[in-house]
Order: structure tokens, then sequence, then C-alpha cells
């Protein structure tokens, strides 16, 4: 089986979008996003499909989870469920659940590895969260803070957590 992966950027109060859109843009966010998932299987939710600017990632196998797979565009695979969707990531050595958060709550108790991207910031328009998890369940990996800069209004934080 692949290593299963998480990446997500979340704010403090587990915000992760609104109105089908990020919550704010962060540059450093999305390079990490690319370089960690570039030449991966990325596996999201119909709906983070539709919230992508140009379609299906680009040099990514896009695997999409819907009820509806004759409405997805050239360039995705299509999948009934979670569990179909990791079956059909399983030739690689890594795969990403991409969101959103109807993904990442059925995903968060079979992932390996959580790739976070921590906003300390609060987001109270937010409609999309994910979902509570228990932080003694890993190890922290890796972290790196980012204080608000030119480029972005943000601190954030890189934060690796790798199950016990
Ligand atoms: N901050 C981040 O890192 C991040 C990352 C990704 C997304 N987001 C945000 O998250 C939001 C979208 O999340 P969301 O929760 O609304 O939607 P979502 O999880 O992206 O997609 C939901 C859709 O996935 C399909 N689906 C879900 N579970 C399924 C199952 N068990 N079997 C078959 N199909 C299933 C359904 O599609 P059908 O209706 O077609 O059947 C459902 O409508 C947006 O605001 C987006 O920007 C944030």
């Amino acid at each position: 089986m692949p290593k299963l992966s998480i990446i997500v950027a979340v704010a403090d109060d587990l915000a992760i979008g609104k109105d089908n859109g990020l919550l704010c843009h962060i540059p450093g966010d999305l390079k990490r996003f690319k370089e960690l998932t570039t030449g991966h299987t990325v596996i999201m939710g119909r709906k983070t499909l539709e919230s992508l600017p140009n379609g299906p990632l680009p040099n990514r196998r896009n695997i999409v989870i819907t009820h509806h797979p004759e409405t997805l565009p050239k360039g995705c695979v299509s999948a009934a469920s979670l569990d179909d969707a990791i079956a059909k990531g399983a030739e690689d050595d890594e795969v990403f659940i991409i969101g959103g958060g109807q993904i990442y709550r059925q995903a968060i108790a079979k992932a390996d590895m959580l790739y976070l991207t921590c906003i300390h910031s609060a987001f109270p328009d937010a409609d999309t969260f994910f979902p509570e998890y228990n932080a003694s369940d890993y190890d922290e990996v890796f972290c790196e803070r980012h204080e608000p800069s030119e480029k972005c209004k943000y601190a954030f934080s890189f934060v690796n957590l790798k199950r016990k």
C-alpha cells in the first residue's frame, strides 16, 4: 500500500475554506504544495476539483471522488469512494489527499502523514473545516514558522505530523 498523506492549509480554528475557495493566498504554501505533490497521485472531492482555477492539477494523477463520474472533465480519474480512490492510487509510493472538508473527514483516520500549513489567523466567515484530530496520535517531525512579510500578511507554520 502507498503511504497515505493529507496535505492542507488550516487555520488555528480548523477553518479551511469559504464559498468553495481557499481562505487566503499564501505563496509559500502553494509552492510547498506543488513541490510535495508533483509526480504523485492526488485524491480530492468533486467540489475541490471545481474550486481549482485551471482544472485538474498538471503533472499529477488526479483522482476525483464523486457520485457523478460522467460530469468530470478530461484528465481526471473518477472514484466512487475514498477506498476506491486509494485502490486506484495503489501503484504510487505516496498518495496525497488534497481535500476538501468531506474528504478530509473520511481520510483522517487512515492517513499516515499530515502536511499542515497552519495559518495563525481566525477566519470567522469560513464554511468548511478540517476534522478534529488528536495531536498525541502523531510525532511532529518538522516545524518551520514564517512571520508576516511583504509577500504574505499572515503568520503561518509548516508542520509535518507522522502517525506514531
Ligand atoms: N485549505 C485547504 O488546504 C483546502 C484544500 C482543499 C479544499 N479546500 C476547500 O474545501 C472546500 C471544499 O470542500 P467540501 O467539503 O465542500 O467538498 P469536497 O470534500 O471537496 O467534495 C465533496 C464532494 O465529494 C464527493 N464525495 C464526498 N464523499 C463521497 C463519497 N463517500 N462517495 C462519493 N462521492 C463523495 C461528492 O461529490 P458529488 O456531489 O459530485 O457526488 C461531494 O459533493 C472549498 O472551500 C475548498 O477551497 C481547502
